[in-house]
């Protein structure tokens, strides 16, 4: 029994050799935090960048392969530009903080999304990031910056259509896991549970494609509250749905 079983039983007990390969989570609500307090939004996403880190070392502890973020989407770029800038800012010192800590975190740092737009400085960075972080294979961090679902999938059309169009693939042959391997997310299995905390109830052009399949957790609780006992919340109710994947 693993050191951080709860008991007593309560109906948000986890049944731990049965966890989600992978979890994907829309930090969302970092801006009413911030309002709340009366504070500048920036003060609600410097609190969801820590809430971030504390979530992706808990889930590398209990087992949990795969975690995606959504951290910057194509349509994020309508924000005001300070606040753009403190989101870039706080992605950077995350990276900056990652490279030193690498050994300690074994986390495998992955990004989905279109970097080409970000500056050289922060795009350097996730490269550093990504590539130093290559060797550790048993927790993955996907980190969605400059990501849109439909951006993702129009792209991978993209790409086989130019295939196509140079003679290299036959259209009637294309399948599903053709496109899936187009996608940033090619090699990730799908996402099990997506998390969306904040009283939001939409995907928001988040993994578009993958979430074919995916079960939903949604709760009012705000993302830079979000803590591992509700992570816990999200987990048990994961583990109570039925997963027919179209089948009965
Ligand atoms: C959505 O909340 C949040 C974002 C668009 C930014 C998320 C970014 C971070 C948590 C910081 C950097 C990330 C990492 C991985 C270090 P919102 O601003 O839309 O909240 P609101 O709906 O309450 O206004």
């Amino acid at each position: 029994m693993p050191f951080f079983r709860k008991s007593p039983k309560t109906n948000d007990e986890v049944d731990w050799s049965s966890l989600p390969r992978h979890i994907a989570i829309i930090m969302d609500g970092n801006g009413r935090w911030a309002k709340q307090r009366g504070l500048p939004r920036t003060a609600g996403h410097a609190a969801g960048a820590e809430t971030f880190r504390t979530i992706a070392t808990y889930c590398k502890e209990i087992g949990i392969e795969y975690l995606t973020v959504y951290a910057f989407s194509t349509e994020n770029w309508k924000r005001p530009p300070e606040e753009v800038r403190a989101i870039m800012s706080l992605l950077g010192n995350y990276l900056t903080e990652a490279l030193a800590d690498m050994e300690r975190n074994q986390i495998r740092i992955n990004f989905f999304g279109d970097l080409s737009t970000l500056t050289p400085e922060l795009r350097a960075l996730c490269e550093r990031a990504h590539n130093a972080s290559m060797r550790y294979s048993k927790a993955q961090a996907n980190i969605c910056l400059n990501y849109g679902g439909r951006d993702e999938i129009t792209r991978a059309v993209r790409a086989l259509a130019r295939a196509c169009a140079a003679g290299e693939r036959d259209p009637d042959t294309i399948t599903e896991a053709d496109i899936s391997a187009q996608l940033y997310s090619a090699g990730v299995p799908d996402p099990d549970l997506i998390i969306r905390p904040s009283g939001e109830i939409r995907t928001s052009n988040f993994l578009l494609w993958q979430s074919a399949y995916s079960e939903y957790y949604f709760t009012d609780v705000l993302w830079p509250d979000f803590s591992k006992e509700e992570l816990h919340r999200a987990l048990a109710s994961y583990q109570k749905r039925s997963r027919r994947f179209g089948g009965v």
